[in-house]
Parts: C-alpha cells; structure tokens; sequence
C-alpha cells in the first residue's frame, strides 16, 4: 500500500461515488490522504450524507463544486454518463490554476473521446478499468495514459489507484482483452465457486458445508497464486499419478473447461469494444 508522501494532490475529486468511487476514497484514506482533501459527488444527497458520515470526506451533488482546483478528477458513473461530466465540468477544469487530470473508471470510454469531450486542448486524461477486489484492497487497476499527462500527474494517479490494489500499465489499444482477464475475472471464479457448492450439494452435503468448503479454498488458492509458484506448478502438485485430483481434471478438460474460458474471454472482449463504440 502506497503512504501519502507517494499521493501528491492537495485535492481529490470523486465524481459518482457508488460502489467503485467508494473503494477508491476508503483506499486512499487507508493510505493516509486526509478525508477532507477528498470531495465525493453523488445526485442524491442520503448517499453523500453516507459517505461524509462514513469517511469524513467533503460531499456535495454538484460535480463543478468538487472539480475546482482539483488536482485529479475520478470519474466513477456509468459508462455513458463519464463523457456528459467531463463536459459538464469542462469550464471549470480549464480555469484551474492547477492542471486537472481526468480519470476515469469506466469500461470501454476511451481516452480520445474523453479528451475530445474536455472544453480545453491538451486535458490529462486517463483511463482505468478496475475491477471489484478493490473493494477489499486487493483489486487489478489496468491503466492506460493520455499522451498530455505530466510525469508528476501520472506518478500521483498510480500512487492513488495503488491505494486499492495493482497496477497493470498498458497500451490503450489493450484495455478491452485485459478487460476479459481482470475487468470481468471475479465474475468467472464467483460463477466456479457457486458451481462448486452445488455440485458438492449434489453428492450430499449440507448446503452451508458445501459453501464453506468451495469458499474457503476459493480463498486458500487464491493465496497460493499470489506467491512465488506458477498455476500451472501448483496445479501440478496436487494431482498425484492416478489421483483423485487428476480424476476430476481429466473430466473438467473433457468438458471443455479450456475451450469455454477462450470463448468467454474472446466474448468479453468483443462486449467491451461495442460499449467503446
Ligand atoms: N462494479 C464493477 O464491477 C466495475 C468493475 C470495473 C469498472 N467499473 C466501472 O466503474 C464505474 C462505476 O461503477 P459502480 O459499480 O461503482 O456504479 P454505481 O455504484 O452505480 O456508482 C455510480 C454512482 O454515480 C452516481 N451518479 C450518477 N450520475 C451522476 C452524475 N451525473 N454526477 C455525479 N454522480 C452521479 C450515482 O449516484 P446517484 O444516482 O445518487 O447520483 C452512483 O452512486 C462504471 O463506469 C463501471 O464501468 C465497475
């Protein structure tokens, strides 16, 4: 995790602070970045009284509010809603004394769009696809950086995404299938794991011993693959000549386990360029 001497902006807006947005401000006060150097925006004001109960940062339901003088702006709405806010708050982002960099969170806005929607020439602007272990300071940020972003904006927005989790920096041009690995991954080991309780209900087990079974080792190997070993090498190391584990892999790769993963993939990719067109 990032400390605050890594997390220079003397201000931070977050502008629609729902699930993602609130990842992002619990991470960076985690990191040490003062509550009040952070203004959260939200349409309804019972979410911002939440959020300034709940983290002591500045709310308001005015995006223009929490983008003057701010050092970076995140953008966390919905997709179609990111490019309407940067052109809402175009005036007030090219009257800033400081430059403001724009970063948004939202799948498939890329970053030509977004620096044509900004009212001055030459916005920084930036693109990340999060995805949702954010949530628990354990998240994949993929980034990808518009060409007017300064060293000092780009060192500060990587120290601010790092609050939450990794980041993975690439070329634009490879946000959509890294979207399909990370973007979208928790969804296919959630699907696995809720799989797995079934078909553990299926051979007779409780349905609560069946979740505390798939849960717990969804958690465990999650573990081991942050370490030093390879999928492949710690897969190896259970599957025994003639075992039980291998047993079920040989069927899993007879079901077409592979083949479903490559369509699944090449199926999400394929979704998050049609969301950019
Ligand atoms: N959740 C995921 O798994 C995930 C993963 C990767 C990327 N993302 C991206 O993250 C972004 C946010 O997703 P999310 O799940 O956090 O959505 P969310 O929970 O619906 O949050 C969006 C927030 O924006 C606020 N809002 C809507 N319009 C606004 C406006 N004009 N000005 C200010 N605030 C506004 C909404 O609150 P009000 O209605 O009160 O205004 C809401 O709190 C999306 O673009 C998504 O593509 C999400």
């Amino acid at each position: 995790m990032n400390s605050t001497t890594d997390i220079a902006a003397d201000k931070i807006a977050v502008l629609g602070a729902g699930n993602i947005g609130e990842a992002l401000i619990a991470g960076l006060i985690s990191a040490g970045v003062e509550p009040l150097r952070i203004t959260a925006t939200n349409r309804s004001p019972e979410r911002g009284a939440e959020l300034a109960e709940r983290y002591g940062v500045v709310t308001t339901d005015d995006n223009n509010e929490a983008a003057v003088d701010a050092d970076v702006c995140f953008l966390c709405v919905k997709p179609a809603q990111v490019l309407g806010v940067i052109e809402e708050i175009g005036d007030t982002v090219a009257k800033n004394e400081v430059s403001t960099a724009l970063v948004s969170m939202a799948a498939g806005v890329t970053i030509s769009a977004m620096e044509s929607a900004a009212s001055s020439a030459g916005t920084s602007v930036a693109r990340v696809m999060p995805n949702t272990p954010m949530l628990v300071g354990r998240g994949v940020h993929i980034a990808a950086f518009g060409r007017y972003v300064e060293e000092d904006q780009h060192n500060a927005i990587r120290a601010m995404l790092a609050a939450t989790g990794q980041v993975v920096e690439l070329d634009e041009s490879l946000i959509d299938v890294a979207t399909a690995l990370s973007g979208s991954g928790p969804a296919y080991y959630f699907l696995l794991t809720e799989a797995l309780i079934d078909a553990g209900v299926a051979l007779g087990l409780p349905r609560e011993t069946a979740s505390q079974l798939a849960t717990a080792t969804a958690a465990g190997a999650g573990e081991m693959l942050a370490g030093e070993k390879s999928a492949a090498e710690l897969r190896h190391a259970v599957s025994s000549p003639a075992g039980t584990t291998a047993a079920a892999i040989r069927e899993l790769e007879e079901s077409g386990l592979r083949g479903a993963l490559y369509r699944a993939t090449d199926a999400c990719a394929c979704r998050a360029r049609e969301l950019g067109k």
